[in-house]
Formats: structure tokens, sequence, C-alpha cells
């Protein structure tokens, strides 16, 4: 009895975890890596539990963000919330459990060497923790509602956005080409800053259809670009970051085609 209660339960947190997982995200961080990987002509299909592992590091921190402690938000991926569709404290360990797992996966790779799995987990665990992802999100939570210097405005977009971006291109180098690693996490930095600046824009120009999630900003509180700079110079700053990246991807040596394609797509993205 014992033993089928206890596949019960994890039945459960396992459709917990599917729901969140396949709810239909843009694999954005997923997609980067392999493109990394493709750019120096190495074959990307041997690394696709990495690119997993870090889209359950993505998917948790969005679980964990729109429980009611955090944003409190009820739609996601056009789905409603995991604590909405099943319930707070399953929201919490499916959370746990896909972050936990993200590590097992890149840890237990077929062929990947140990240091090139330990340089993976490394980076994936700084950018994702308390220096990283999670220091984003507490100064987002602490700062809704009070004034703040464009300091810690940009502080709190490079930590809870930009820091994963940074880790799925540098995962990708750590694989083909660790030489070429404090390029891409240059060109994830402008990439996560035009990321969150465009959440920002897209927050207050289109709808919770089109983005398939809460637009909670305003009811929130919450520090954004367009507050601090308005929409025009918003926009401005995305075209900035945009023109960084061509110009660091210009100075690799890889074919860019592709990845430039990447990027132009994230560029004029809508949701
Ligand atoms: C949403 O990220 C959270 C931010 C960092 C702005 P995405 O826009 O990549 O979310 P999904 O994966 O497509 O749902
Ligand atoms: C998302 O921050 C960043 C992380 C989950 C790490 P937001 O709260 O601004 O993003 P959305 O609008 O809920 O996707
Ligand atoms: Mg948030
Ligand atoms: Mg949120």
């Amino acid at each position: 009895l014992l033993l089928i209660n206890s596949k019960h339960k994890s039945g459960k947190l396992k459709q917990a975890m599917d729901y969140a997982l396949s709810a239909g995200g843009k694999r954005i961080r997923p997609m980067l890596m392999l493109e990394v990987i493709q750019a120096y002509q190495m074959d990307e299909n041997l690394y696709l539990d990495i690119a997993c592992a870090i889209e359950m590091v993505h998917t948790y921190s969005l679980v964990h963000d729109d429980l009611p402690a955090m944003d409190n938000d009820d739609l996601r991926r056009g789905k409603p919330t995991l604590h909405k569709a099943f319930d707070e404290g399953l929201a919490i360990l499916a959370g746990d459990a896909l972050l936990t797992d993200a590590f097992g996966l890149i840890a237990n790779h077929q062929t990947l060497s140990d240091n090139i799995k330990i340089d993976l987990i490394a980076t994936l665990s700084r950018k994702s923790g308390s220096q990283g992802m999670i220091h984003g999100q507490y100064l987002d939570l602490y700062y809704e509602n009070k004034n703040i210097p464009l300091e810690i405005l940009e502080e709190i977009h490079l930590h809870k956005t930009a820091h994963l971006l940074e880790a799925a291109l540098m995962m990708g180098a750590i694989i083909a080409q660790p030489q070429d690693v404090s390029k891409w996490e240059k060109i994830g930095r402008h990439l996560g800053m035009m990321f969150q600046i465009q959440d920002d824009i897209l927050e207050v120009t289109s709808n919770e259809e089109t983005m398939g999630k809460t637009l909670s900003d305003v009811s929130n509180q919450k520090q954004t670009y367009v507050l601090h700079y308005g929409i025009e110079a918003s926009k401005k700053a995305v075209d900035l970051h945009h023109s960084a990246i061509i110009d660091l991807l210009d100075s690799l040596n890889i074919d860019p085609f592709k990845m430039r394609n990447l990027m132009d797509q994230i560029y004029h993205r809508t949701h």
C-alpha cells in the first residue's frame, strides 16, 4: 500500500511538472544554447538534455514567480498557472523538483567529460542562484512600490532576466568553444537587457491573450523600464542592445547566419 501511495503521489508531482513544462513556452533559452553549438558546426542533438536542464530552471522560476506570495498571477503560457490548476503546495514542490532535477540531468549526461559537466553545473548554478536570477527576483519583490534609482532597475533586469540568458549562451560555448565563453556572456547580457525591456514594453502595449500571461506589473507596482524612461526611450534602448548583439556576433569566428536569425526573431517578438 505504501508503494502504491508513494507512486500515486509522485504521479501527481510528475503531472504538475509536465503541466508546467509542456504548457508551450517559447523555448528561447534551449534554442540559444543549441544554436551556439550549431554555430561551431557541432551536432546539437547530442546535447538536448543540457538544453532541457536550462528550460527546467527557467520553468521553475516562472512557477514560483507566479505564486501568491510573489506576483500572484493566474495565467502563464496561455493556461492557468500551476498553483491555480493544481494547488499552491504542489506548485512549490514541482518548482523545487524542476530545479533540482535540472542539475541531475547535466551530471548524468552520457558523453560529456566530467570537467565540462562541472563547468556547466557551476555556470547554471551561479547565473540562477543567489548571485544571479534569484538576487534579481529578490530585488524585484523588495522594490515593489518604492522609488528606486536607475542603477537598481538595471541591477534587477540584469539579474532576474539577463543572467539565465547569458547562461544559455555560455553553456553552448562551454561545450563547443570554451575560449569564446566570455564573448557569449556579453552577448547574453545585451540580449537579456533587450528581452526584459521588451517585456516591460509589451506589458503596456500588448494584451494577456497574446502574451499568454497575466499582465500585473502596474497592479503589483513593479519597477519597469517603461515606468522610468517611457515607451519611446525604452524602444531606443531595445534597438541599442540589438545592434550591440549583432556587432558582437560579427566579431566571433562562427557561421553567424542562424544565430543572427534567432536574435532577429527575438528582436521582433510580439509575445
Ligand atoms: C518570461 O520569459 C520571463 C521573463 C524573463 C521576462 P519568456 O518570455 O521566455 O517565457 P516563456 O518561456 O516563453 O513562457
Ligand atoms: C520574470 O519576471 C523573471 C523570472 C521569473 C526569473 P517577471 O515577473 O517580470 O516576468 P513575467 O511577466 O511574470 O513573465
Ligand atoms: Mg516577477
Ligand atoms: Mg511575474
